[in-house]
């Protein structure tokens, strides 16, 4: 084998960086080695998002924030010295897509790990497949309590949905001491019944009144016939939990019916498309999330995340993709192999890691408190408002708000 002195130093220098046998094959292929030859035996990662249909910021924003961590990563030496290579999916924001994608990237990509997804109906597609194939799967940001409930491949790194019910609930009757509100929800996604049923628990024992409550399927764009249905019950504010697509047209929709009354929406607003559909009249409404793009524990992660991609301001989603990566990395490198098992209980064993949303522990549900925010839109931005603490026991905060009674 012939190895000029320039090749040899320079393999060397990469043995550092490369796992034995990346560098095998290297050496096998001294005559064609060149810098520009990819490393191999990456560690493959599996991403299915919704980059396309009416929730494509969501898979965008997200993959961003992932790529974004994979890129550091890499940088810094990959995971033991093996780079990350990540995968990703469209499965256009539909289930049974979901379900698709992540099989395909388990059984034909032979990833060690999965990623996503973000709206909770397409995580408890994806998570079924996790769960039987035994891969591991960490959702950066959906909110449903049942997509980690009797799934221990399953986790995620952000908050469940009664606490951000209970914050809405509270914000509502607490802060403006709104004590009509009016419910417009999606009867075909998860994460929008479960909330507009933990709201209406946690909003009536705090002593509010739903006056109206309406719903859509997903997809609708016209919601006129059940805003005139709530315009005749003249709520203080109406409670919209979908996603940014539905609350935009709900809010252009509600203006024209003369109705003046806020709109109040769940993290599933989180889009700069909120106001591109919603324009002004999306304006002076509220909804609740995971970070707000004004907070100044976002500042760094905002202006790197800039740097990257051109002057872009990320919405809360590319933070929770990127820690979502973090802390899977974080459980490769303590993991003894990346077998499923082995790297469920390292992920399982996550503690105190610093992401960009947070600290974030797993606990033993597999889920990750946090704080919440709310954010009040102000000409076509979301600007931070409050903060809502996690009161801890929402089962027990529900009995004795009852008991109060
Ligand atoms: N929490 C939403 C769900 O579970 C998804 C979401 C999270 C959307 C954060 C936007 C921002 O469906």
């Amino acid at each position: 084998m012939l190895i000029t002195p320039l090749e040899h130093t320079t393999m060397l220098h990469r043995r550092t960086l490369l796992s034995s046998i990346a560098v095998a094959a290297v050496l096998g292929a001294a005559s064609s080695f060149s810098l520009a030859a990819p490393a191999a035996d990456p560690i493959k990662v599996g991403h299915f998002a919704s980059l396309t249909g009416a929730e494509a910021t969501f898979g965008q924003s997200t993959d961003k924030g992932i790529r974004l961590a994979v890129k550091e990563i890499n940088a810094a030496g990959g995971i033991n010295g093996r780079p990350v290579e990540l995968i990703t999916y469209d499965n256009q924001g539909k289930s049974q897509e979901a379900g698709n994608a992540v099989l395909r990237l388990i059984t034909q990509d032979k990833v060690v790990a999965v990623l996503g997804e973000v709206a909770s109906s397409r995580s408890l597609a994806g998570g079924q497949v996790c769960q039987e194939k035994g891969v591991p799967m960490i959702s950066p940001s959906s909110t449903n309590p049942r997509v980690t409930k009797g799934r221990d491949y399953v986790f995620r790194v952000c908050f469940i949905d009664d606490f951000q019910a209970y914050a809405l609930a509270k914000f509502c009757k607490d802060n403006l001491k709104f004590t009509k509100a009016a419910i417009l929800y999606d009867q075909t996604e998860d994460y929008s019944k479960g909330l507009r049923a933990e709201f209406t628990k946690f909003y009536t024992a705090l002593g509010g009144t739903i006056v109206s409550e309406q719903t859509y399927s997903g997809g609708d764009n016209d919601f006129s016939a059940q805003l005139t249905s709530i315009r005749a019950t003249d709520p203080q504010i109406i409670f919209a939990p979908g996603y940014y697509t539905a609350g935009g047209n709900i809010a252009i929709q509600a203006r024209k019916l003369g109705i003046k009354a806020p709109l109040l929406g769940g993290d599933g607003w989180d889009s700069s498309q909120l106001a591109a559909i919603g324009k002004e009249a999306i304006d002076g409404s509220y909804y609740s999330n995971h970070s707000a793009p004004d907070q100044p524990q976002m500042q760094e992660f905002i202006a790197k995340f800039r740097k990257e991609y051109g002057g872009e301001t990320p919405d809360a989603l590319t933070g929770l993709g990127y820690d979502a990566m973090l802390v899977l990395a974080d459980a490769m490198k303590r993991a003894k192999s990346l077998d499923g098992p082995t790297l469920r209980d390292a992920i399982a064993a996550t503690k105190d890691l610093k992401g960009v949303t947070g600290s974030i522990t797993i606990d033993s549900e597999r889920n990750t408190k946090k704080p919440i925010v709310i954010v009040q839109m102000k000409k076509g931005q979301p600007s931070w408002i409050a903060d809502i603490a996690n009161p801890g026991d929402l089962k027990k905060v529900l009995e004795d708000l009852k008991a109060k009674k």
